[in-house]
């Protein structure tokens, strides 16, 4: 009898393993950056998604730890609204009047128990997600529909509602994943820099079912979920160094207690979580003195995240060294601003509150999440010049950086803007890449030209010598979103 059941279940656990994914299912590549969102009189920065029949576009901003996707409601402007610039910082709005929206009701139990109700609480139902893919400004955005799947209306909070929710239990990885339009629940991230807070021009993207392989590069980190938090994804950093770029030999480790004597021994390593849902770091109490101490910092909150500001200007980067020896290092420019505004926050010696590598820290790396395997995977973000390179994440797989040919064909065409959206198909099905390659010069005055061949496209089947020159595939919908 024993050995039946052991037959029946390694029956069972070999079918999972070879059926369940279908690696051949292209991801769907949908791009973050700042746009006209429903309602509102703001261009907002965010992932391009809509809700509802008509399309209510919005710009959601993603979460990593909260499980449903969320819209902003005007009951969330209320007169109770504690979030700044209300009208303008929703991500757009949801008018639920307008749309198919079919409410789930009181008894409906959400899957985000952890999340703090003074942040974020709202209503449930059911409505049509779109998810666009827009690779161009001058062409029309194509759509996935996710029909029928939850959403949240977000009634009162602090925080900006419009979020996709990208938690180890997404609705949208689930309802993507259990409709066969992606191979599996593995998602990639990245930020990127084009909003206020952030103060940069670097566009972001999310790939759902995928990565982008353009997007990053050098070694592949892989690092195990911890499930049981809200956060699942966090890191060990073990050391933290500020250099000054005019000097090199000056380095000094945060972690260094000869040099920061009120530690009387070298601190161990401490943990942080990965989360997008704040802009500055959050250090450990006495590595926030040792900053505070070395550079000058003072305590300000001119964003309201409580970063630290500079008294002088200071031209050096933080590196963050991992367990792995994998460093990540803020560039100057992200350490700080123009107006001395730092990336780390401020804290209390007894806060308990956890320990943060926010978005600060993820604009300069690119994420893969596998929540099948439940681990997930870090490699430096490419930020400028990137190809935009989606690719099937299969679950169970490591990703790997797209090698770029060395004379590609398009740049022996003399092509300075192409689009490949590649994608790689599963073992002994015939490659089928369609590649779009965005390549971006960056100096100012070739920006028009680059405009112009932005124009012109590639499609071809394989990386070849001669492409074929054909247009892009044509969507459905027209186009709809245009540079200011
Ligand atoms: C896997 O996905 C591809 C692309 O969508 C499809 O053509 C193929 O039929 C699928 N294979 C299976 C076994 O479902
Ligand atoms: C980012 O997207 C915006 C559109 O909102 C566009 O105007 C801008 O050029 C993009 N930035 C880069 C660096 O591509
Ligand atoms: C605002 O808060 C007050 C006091 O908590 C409450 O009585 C009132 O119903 C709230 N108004 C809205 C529109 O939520
Ligand atoms: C999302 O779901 C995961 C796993 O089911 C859970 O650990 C996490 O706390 C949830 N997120 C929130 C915000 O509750
Ligand atoms: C929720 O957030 C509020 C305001 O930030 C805080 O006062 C409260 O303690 C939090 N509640 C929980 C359960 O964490
Ligand atoms: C969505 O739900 C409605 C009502 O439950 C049903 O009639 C419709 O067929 C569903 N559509 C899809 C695509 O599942
Ligand atoms: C730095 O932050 C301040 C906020 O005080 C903002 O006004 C300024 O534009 C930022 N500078 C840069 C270069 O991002
Ligand atoms: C100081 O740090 C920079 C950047 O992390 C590094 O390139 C340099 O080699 C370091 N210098 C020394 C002397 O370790
Ligand atoms: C939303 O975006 C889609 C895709 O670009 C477009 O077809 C549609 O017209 C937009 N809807 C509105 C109301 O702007």
């Amino acid at each position: 009898m024993a050995s039946l059941v052991f037959y029946l279940s390694a029956t069972v656990l070999l079918a999972q393993s070879t059926v369940a994914f279908n690696c051949s299912k292209p991801p769907i590549y949908v791009d973050i950056h700042k746009r006209a969102v429903h309602d509102s009189p703001e261009f907002q920065y965010g992932s391009f998604i809509g809700v509802g029949t008509p399309a209510q576009n919005q710009s959601l901003w993603p979460s990593l730890s909260q499980n449903h996707t969320s819209f902003g409601t005007h009951a969330y402007c209320g007169d109770n609204s504690t979030l700044r610039n209300c009208d303008r910082s929703t991500g757009g709005f949801f008018l639920n009047q307008q749309s198919t929206y079919a409410d789930n009701g009181k008894d409906f139990q959400s899957l985000d128990q952890s999340r703090n109700e003074t942040a974020l609480k709202g209503s449930f139902g059911q409505d049509t997600l779109r998810l666009y893919t827009h690779y161009f400004e001058t062409d029309g955005a194509s759509q996935t529909l996710l029909e029928n799947s939850t959403v949240e209306l977000a009634e009162s909070g602090s925080i900006a509602p419009g979020i996709v929710g990208l938690g180890a239990s997404s609705t949208v990885l689930r309802d993507l994943a259990a409709k066969d339009l992606i191979a599996g629940r593995t998602y990639s991230l990245y930020i990127g820099q084009g909003y206020a807070r952030a103060g940069g021009a670097v566009n972001g993207s999310n790939t759902f079912g995928g990565y982008d392989s353009g997007r990053f590069t050098g070694t592949v980190h892989k690092y195990a979920m911890k499930t049981e938090n809200m956060n699942p994804m966090s890191l060990r950093v073990k050391d933290i160094i500020i250099s000054n770029s005019k000097d090199t030999n000056a380095n000094v480790s945060l972690f260094d207690n000869a040099k920061f004597p009120d530690m009387k021994s070298r601190p161990e390593a401490f943990e942080a979580a990965i989360t997008t849902n704040q802009f500055p770091l959050s250090l450990p109490y006495q590595i926030t003195q040792n900053f505070m101490k070395h550079l000058g910092a003072e305590k300000d909150n001119t964003w309201g995240d409580n970063s630290l500001k500079l008294k002088d200007h200071f031209s050096g980067t933080l590196s963050i060294v991992l367990e792995d020896d994998f460093v990540v290092t803020l560039p100057s420019e992200v350490l700080v601003n123009n107006s001395n505004i730092t990336p780390i926050q401020d804290r209390e010696e007894k806060s308990d509150a956890p320990f943060y590598l926010s978005a600060a820290f993820l604009s300069q790396v690119y994420l893969m999440a596998d929540y099948e395997s439940n681990n997930f995977f870090l490699a430096e973000a490419i930020q400028k010049d990137n190809m935009v390179m989606p690719v099937t994440f299969c679950p169970k797989s490591t990703p790997e950086p797209y090698q770029r040919p060395k004379q590609s064909a398009w740049v022996s065409q003399g092509l300075i803007g192409a689009v490949i959206g590649g994608l790689l198909g599963g073992a002994g099905i015939a490659v089928c890449a369609y590649c779009f390659v965005l390549a971006c010069r960056r100096k100012r005055a070739e920006r028009k030209l680059n405009k112009d061949a932005k124009k012109s496209k590639m499609m071809q089947l394989e990386i070849e010598e001669t492409p074929e020159f054909d247009p892009p595939p044509k969507s459905a919908t027209p186009f709809f979103w245009k540079k200011r």
